[in-house]
């Protein structure tokens, strides 16, 4: 049976989101009843709490008439259809109970339309369609540990790329390595010293720390015993080479960038993660920062600064520096502000943002420079609507600075720029006080993944390839971990907690869909799906477990549209795991093996689609859905 027509909403988009249906359905009667406009109607209708569909607040339509007798007159004279079977009032709220084969049917069907422009796979929609986003995520610098903050914006960076996308946006996925600074001069000279072609060509993410380790500890050693600076001086000066084109440091330099980013690719392929553009502090011309300088100077926002004011901008530097190797790319340090010459800043005490130094006494360039200038230079080469930076919490500062700089520049770009910031990581680190490699985090959340599958030896003998089975699984932790909270929050890092198979990880997440998977293996070849899946009895379904999992799917693609409102992969996660429970409370009554053709069908179709939308929650969050484990 078809569905009567309902009008069409400009807020609505049934063809995408099967649950608009209900709520235009519910907008017709009240704007009937209330006397309301059918959009103002549409947007009172909310989702309902604890077994409600869906539920009204009559006050927010400010009606003149009193809203108990109102909702007295609604209720009495409800008469259900096609699509609402039930209305009850609850002081000044209605309830609707959509009805069921028409949500079953409606859901269902859609899941499996065959995708086209206008109507995507199922959970995305086409409301960016034509326009482009710039996520700039993971950032790491070169030479320097890949820390948990790194992790977290190449997590959460993934997977919000991946939502707008599935909200119908161009993405460009740009990686900003943090490449350029005093810091390659130092490496320069380290090189020299230390450094090994070998090495360098087996792992130059590590090969290229380790040489940083010890050159900054030869560094940092002179400082101290008082002895004349020649490190500091030496890589001051390749650095200033490097800044003024000398090709042969800059090939060195090169090298040092080219051999990090194939090391960090193989990472980011065995993480899922992809990028369209390596970008990088380097990259960012010199023309361009001469001219946002110019523009800055043409505004009259600069002042002068004498290395005495606290600066905001050094202080993470000054700190990391104390414990020996510096974390932020920010290569200012107390020695270059302390020439004759004052440095030149930006006065941004109006709002609470200090006084941020743009440029240095000795002319060379600096990382808010670099962001500003860079924000030009990829307005001018991609013309985004909007790019979001995935910076941590403790980069807050930077981040507003430079957002407000660009705003006083009058950049026509300013309003598009969105961070995205997220809280700390606690406890990832080695016994040495090292922040870990990414490498090591992902061989250990393996490593006891293997051990827990080993456990299960009858199911362990059919996984074809543990070692790869073991690695999506521990990845799949690793990034559950990360993503169950709002971003904002900082977590502690667990190994022990965030591997288990209890309480919502991402151990219990792969096992979910493992299991939908072998239920269709094992009822198979007696119990399969008609080619011609509207063959399939839904009247069958009618347990309210079944219908509780079809309504959870149909709110799918409203979870993926809000997600990316609230820039919040958490979003997904909780929808994943709201859909787990709802399954695996179903097992014990929804049974396929054994029963009536008809039955097992209907009840397997109900579990190959909530496969298909589980796995496709997965992949939003960059995840592997697994078939064995
Ligand atoms: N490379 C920087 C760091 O590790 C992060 C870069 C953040 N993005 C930016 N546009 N500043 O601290």
């Amino acid at each position: 049976m078809s569905s009567p027509d309902l009008p069409t909403i400009e807020a609505a988009d049934p063809a995408n989101f099967p649950l608009d249906s209900f709520k235009i359905a519910i907008a017709v009667v009240l704007s009937n009843a209330l006397h309301l406009p059918l959009s103002t109607a549409f947007s009172g209708v909310d989702y309902g709490k604890k077994g409600v569909d869906f539920t009204v607040a009559v006050p927010r339509f400010r009606l003149k008439a009193n809203p108990a007798e109102l909702i007295e007159n609604f209720t009495s004279t409800f008469t259900p259809n096609h699509y609402l079977e039930r209305c009850i009032g609850d002081a000044a709220f209605l309830h609707f109970y959509v009805r069921t084969p028409t949500l079953l049917k409606l859901v269902l069907d859609r899941i499996h339309l065959p995708p086209s422009p206008s109507r995507p796979s199922f959970g995305s929609n086409v409301q960016g369609t034509g326009k482009k986003v710039i996520v700039e995520f993971s950032s790491p610098n070169i030479a320097k540990p890949f820390h948990a903050g790194h992790l977290r914006s190449t997590i959460i960076g993934t997977v919000l790329s991946n939502i707008s996308e599935a909200n119908g946006w161009d993405v460009v996925r740009m990686n900003y390595l943090g490449d350029w600074g005093k810091q390659f001069g130092l490496l320069a000279v380290g090189f020299e010293r230390y450094g090994s072609e070998e090495l360098l060509a087996q792992n130059a993410i590590m090969h290229l720390f380790d040489v940083y380790v010890r050159v900054n500890r030869d560094a940092a050693h002179e400082k101290e015993s008082s002895q004349q600076r020649l490190t500091d001086e030496k890589a001051r000066e390749v650095f200033r080479k490097m800044e003024s084109g000398d090709e042969a440091t800059l090939s060195l330099w090169r090298r040092f960038r080219e051999l990090s980013i194939k090391k960090y690719q193989e990472v980011y392929n065995r993480l899922h993660v992809r990028f369209d553009v390596y970008a990088g502090e380097s990259l960012v011309r010199s023309e361009r920062i001469q001219a946002a300088m110019a523009a800055l100077e043409a505004k009259n926002l600069l002042t002068d600064k004498t290395s005495k004011e606290s600066d905001t901008n050094w202080k993470e530097t000054k700190a990391a520096l104390k414990k020996g190797v510096p974390d932020s790319v920010d290569d200012g340090d107390e020695d270059d502000a302390s020439g004759e010459a004052p440095a030149k800043a930006v006065d941004l005490s109006q709002w609470k943002l200090g006084k941020p130094v743009v440029q240095k006494p000795d002319g060379t360039t600096i990382y808010i420079m670099r962001d500003i200038a860079g924000a030009f230079q990829r307005y001018e080469e991609y013309k985004f609507d909007k790019m979001i930076y995935v910076v941590g919490n403790q980069q807050e500062a930077h981040v507003a600075q430079f957002f407000r700089i660009l705003s006083l520049l009058d950049a026509p770009f300013a309003d598009r720029l969105e961070h995205v910031s997220f809280g700390k990581v606690n406890g990832m680190s080695t016994r040495k006080g090292d922040v870990k490699f990414l490498e090591e985090i992902l061989d250990m959340a393996k490593e006891a993944m293997l051990a827990q599958m080993q456990q299960k030896e009858d199911k362990f003998q059919d996984v074809e390839d543990p070692d790869a089975t073991a690695d999506q699984i521990g990845m799949t932790c690793v990034k559950i971990q990360d993503m169950r909270a709002k971003r904002i929050h900082s977590y502690n890092f667990e190994p022990q907690r965030m591997t288990s198979f209890e309480g919502d990880t991402g151990a219990y997440l792969q096992y979910a869909h493992v299991r939908l998977r072998s239920v269709e293996r094992r009822v198979a070849p007696t119990v399969v799906l008609p080619d011609d899946l509207s063959q399939i009895n839904l009247d069958l379904l009618a347990e309210p477990k079944a219908r509780e999992i079809v309504f959870i799917l149909g709110t799918y693609p409203d979870v993926v549209r809000t997600a990316l409102k609230t820039y919040e992969p958490s979003n997904i996660v909780s929808f994943s795991f709201r859909l787990s429970h709802a399954i695996s409370s179903a097992w014990e009554t929804l049974i396929v093996m054994g029963q009536e053709r008809e039955l097992a069908q209907a009840r397997l179709f109900l579990y190959t689609s909530a496969r298909d939308v589980l796995a496709s929650a997965m992949r939003l969050l960059s995840l592997s859905p697994l078939s064995r484990m």
